[in-house]
This record gives structure tokens, sequence and C-alpha cells, in this order.
């Protein structure tokens, strides 16, 4: 049983991140999951994992399977699981090294984490898996906004995030995870994975990177790989998979309906399942104009 005797939260903030939103996300869930019909719990866009780490708390899954394609995202996690020892050691010297320097040698301090993280990244070294993880955990809570952002080399390059007192090393928050994760499947790759195990005692959540809604309200940039249209018609495909496999399958994505009342994209895309439109806020967008409340999309095949 994936249960764990303190409350978790998700130890990364993410772009996208569903945090905001699980009031919403939670009025539509499987009612299957109430009954205990639901033994696997599958999150194959996993980012910060908001939903994986409230649901844990309310429902006994017997496993979990975890996917991103993100490595360094993917192996932080691998680390809290097998590692956590090291990697709270290896994090509270960074929060000490980060809450001894002065306001103005911070942001140095930063831009210089941020390269040894990048030296690592282009070696793809498979050594100190360790001080990797506790450095994109340093980023994640130094950077601004909390954005996982890379260039056309594979470079992060998001900036310095000048917050006052971030927290950079929440150690029971951490340790918590840890015992969460050890019941847990935990795979760098495709989302369509998921079709190998999934069955009709399964609960799938997809959040993948959302389509922009505009040509400047793009943030999707979470690896250099790009998530186009053709690839949320393949991801379509699984849907449709997993849905002859009796499997019960939720998906997130943007409203195309926010810029043009006339886009179907989604609405043409899934025809014949439930769609149902949240409100949200975007917090992370380039165009400042566009962060009030607009609607976000629910595709349920139950
Ligand atoms: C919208 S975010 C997920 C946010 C997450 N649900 C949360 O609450 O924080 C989408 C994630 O999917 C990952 N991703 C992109 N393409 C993928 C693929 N083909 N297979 C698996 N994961 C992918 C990205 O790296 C990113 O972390």
């Amino acid at each position: 049983m994936i249960t764990t005797t303190r409350q978790v939260r998700p130890f990364l903030k993410w772009a996208g991140g569903k945090g905001q939103l699980i009031d919403q996300i939670a009025l539509h869930l499987p009612p299957a999951l109430k009954t205990g019909r639901i033994k696997k719990y599958f999150e194959p866009f996993l980012g910060g994992g908001a939903l994986f780490f409230w649901l844990s708390e309310q429902y006994d899954f017997e496993s979990a399977y975890l996917y991103e394609i993100n490595p360094a995202v993917n192996l932080c996690y691998q680390v809290i699981q097998k590692n956590i020892g090291k990697l709270i050691k290896e994090l509270n010297q960074l929060e000490l090294e980060y809450f001894s320097a002065s306001e103005k040698s911070k942001e140095k301090l930063y831009y210089d984490k941020r390269e040894e993280f990048n030296v690592f990244l282009r070696r793809k070294a498979s050594n100190s898996v360790v001080r990797r993880t506790a450095l994109l955990i340093f980023l994640n809570k130094t950077c601004f906004n909390g954005l996982y952002r890379v260039n056309s080399q594979g470079e992060f390059n998001v900036p310095f995030g000048w917050y006052k007192n971030p927290t950079i090393c929440n150690e029971d928050n951490l340790y918590a995870v840890s015992e969460l994760l050890q019941k847990a499947e935990i795979s760098c790759g495709d989302f369509s994975q998921c079709l190998e195990y999934a069955d009709n005692e399964s609960f799938v959540y997809f959040d993948p990177p959302y389509r922009p809604i505009s040509t400047t309200a793009s943030f999707t940039s979470y690896s250099k790989d790009i998530f186009d249209d053709q690839e949320q018609k393949r991801l379509r495909k699984v849907y449709g998979e997993l849905d002859k496999k009796d499997a019960f399958v939720m998906l997130s994505n943007s409203d195309p309906k926010n810029i043009n009342p006339d886009d179907n994209f989604f609405d043409d895309l899934y025809r014949g399942h439930r769609i149902e439109r949240l409100n949200a806020r975007r917090l992370i967008n380039c165009n400042a104009e566009r962060r009030g409340v607009i609607t976000e999309i629910l595709v349920m095949n139950y």
C-alpha cells in the first residue's frame, strides 16, 4: 500500500503544476477511487506531481507509476527514493552557504551553482547523482518562479529569483516524500510506457505540456523537446488505447477557446468523452496581460 504517516507536499515548484486546481480536479475523480477498485495510479507527465502527492494522502494505491522525460527531474525522484540521507546532507550544506552569503553575493552564488549544474547536464556523468539532485532542488527554490527551462543546448537558463527567504531544504517533507516513493515505479521516458502496465484497476492522469493558447503564451520548454500538435495527437491515441483497456483516464490541457471561441482542437480530438472546463489563474506566463482567470480543460473517459 502507498501510505505515509506524514503530510506530503510537492518538493519542486513546477510550471503548470496542478496545486491551485486540485479542489476542482477532485470533483471529477473516478468514483471507483472511493470503492477501492482502483489499485494502480499512473502519472506519466510527472513534473512536480501535485496530484500524486494529494491523492496519496486520500487513497491507498498498491502501486504508483511515475514517468518524466526530463532526466534531471526523473533522477531527482530516484535519488529521493533511494538516497535521502545523503541528499539532505548535501542540501543542508547548500542552504547554509546561501544564507551565510551577503545579500550582494547571493546572486553570484546562484549563478555559480547554476553553472555547476550545467556542467553535469553537458557531461551526462552518471556519478554524483546526489550532488546533481541537490543542485536541482537548490536552483528550483532560488530561481525565478521555480521555472525549469533549458536553452537549445539543453542548458538550464532560468535567472536568479531574488527571494528573501526561500525554503531550500524542507527536511521533514523530503523524508515523507522518500517514504511515499518506496512503492513507486519511477522511470525516465515517454508517457506511452503506461500502456504496458495499465489495466481496468488503474487510474491514469495525463498532465502534458499545454498546447500554447497564443504564440506569446508558450512556456512549455521544460526540455529541449517540443510538445506540438502531433504530440497532442499521439497522446490522444494512447488515451484511446487506455480507454479500450477500461482504465480510468483523466487529461488536463489548455483551452484554446480562451483566445478563439471557434478553436475546437480538443473538443474535436476528444469527441465522445466528457470535457469539463475549470477556472485557472495562470501564474507563469511570459505575457503579463494574460495572467487573469482563464479556463482549462479536463477530459474524462468515465
Ligand atoms: C505540465 S508539466 C506536469 C506538471 C505536473 N503535473 C505538476 O503538477 O507539477 C508536463 C511535464 O511533462 C514532461 N514531459 C514532456 N514531454 C513528455 C513525454 N513525452 N513523456 C513524459 N513526460 C514528458 C515535462 O518535462 C513536464 O515535466
